[in-house]
């Protein structure tokens, strides 16, 4: 057994052993769901909470679908109607969830380092479902899942991450991942909307699209996230769109094979061209959600057996 952590918080306590263990499980995963019969026991008896402090609705039914599939007990907790809008901490609404006893907690938190702070608190294994700009791991694993089964591999590959890095933390769990396999990253995007520091990430910057683009097997789209901005990182959506929007014409400088993927929700018409979003000879996006339900459930799998035997010390940032 290759996965030994109790929780999974990020992307960057993860030895590449381990990805490819996750990945390799989900594979199998895919088969069943591709099948009449979508039912697995891993996660049979085991109570399975989903907290979600921010909006989402395709990671939240990914994970609500995952451990259904696998026959957990899945309680959705709607937070916004929740008692922390009457003033309870986070802890508090964590400690009481403990008393309950689930054996999987899902959370997303708009604050960066608020899932690894709710870890410490519970005696369950916690999965980060988005936490601020930090982590989001499941969602780099199914990029991952959706690259190697495109690809037929998940090294030496030149991948462009585009658009709002500085936001992003599915753009920051994808360059740890990336990087993990030793890939080739490029980030492009206006200065505006990198991140500080990005020079000693290794990897290479482009604030020009077409010369960020050439060659790259993988393009991987963002999307504008205005709820995080405070005003005058872009000019305008429509300039945005002309210099940074993915369309045809800028995707010819990619390898003719290359793949088109975004995380969704996208802003058509912003990031990128509705109709190249739709092409199913590029873009990959559809195949990404499909991978989302697999990649938890391999998760959650895992987590789930080092849950009887936790491992004598915990292995995590
Ligand atoms: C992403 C997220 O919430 O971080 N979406 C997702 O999980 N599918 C990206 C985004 O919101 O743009």
């Amino acid at each position: 057994m290759t996965f030994r952590h109790r929780h999974l918080l990020g992307i960057e306590p993860l030895h590449p052993v381990e990805i490819t263990t996750i990945l390799d499980l989900a594979d199998r995963y895919v088969d069943l769901n591709r099948g009449a019969r979508k039912h697995g026991d891993a996660l049979a008896g085991l109570t399975q909470v989903n907290m979600f402090f921010e909006n989402s609705t395709r990671t939240q039914a990914s994970f609500e679908l995952a451990g259904k599939r696998l026959g957990a007990d899945v309680m959705n907790m709607s937070m916004q109607a929740s008692s922390i809008k009457k003033g309870e901490t986070l802890i508090d609404t964590a400690m009481t969830l403990n008393a309950m006893h689930p054996d999987l907690l899902v959370v997303r938190h708009p604050h960066s380092g608020a899932v690894n702070l709710l870890a410490e608190k519970v005696n369950c294994a916690v999965l980060n479902a988005g936490d601020g700009r930090h982590e989001h791991p499941t969602q780099a694993l199914l990029d991952a899942l959706t690259i190697r089964r495109a690809k037929g591999r998940l090294h030496r590959l030149s991948i462009a991450i585009c658009g709002d890095i500085a936001h992003s933390r599915v753009a920051r769990s994808n360059i740890l991942l990336l990087g993990k396999m030793e890939n080739r990253i490029r980030l492009v995007g206006p200065p505006t909307l990198m991140p500080a520091g990005v020079a000693d990430w290794g990897v290479e910057v482009f604030d020009d699209m077409r010369a960020g683009l050439e060659g790259v097997d993988v393009v991987m789209m963002l999307r504008l996230q205005k709820e995080r901005m405070d005003g005058g990182f872009i000019p305008s959506e429509r300039e945005y769109y002309h210099r940074y929007g993915l369309d045809a014409e800028k995707l010819s400088c990619a390898r003719p094979d290359a793949i088109v993927m975004h995380p969704g929700p996208m802003n058509r018409g912003v990031e990128i061209d509705g109709t190249l979003a739709d092409d199913i000879n590029r873009s990959v996006i559809q195949e990404q959600v499909e991978m989302g339900v697999a990649v938890r459930m391999a998760a959650m799998d895992l987590l789930a057996r080092n849950r009887a035997a936790p491992p004598a010390r915990e292995v995590m940032a």
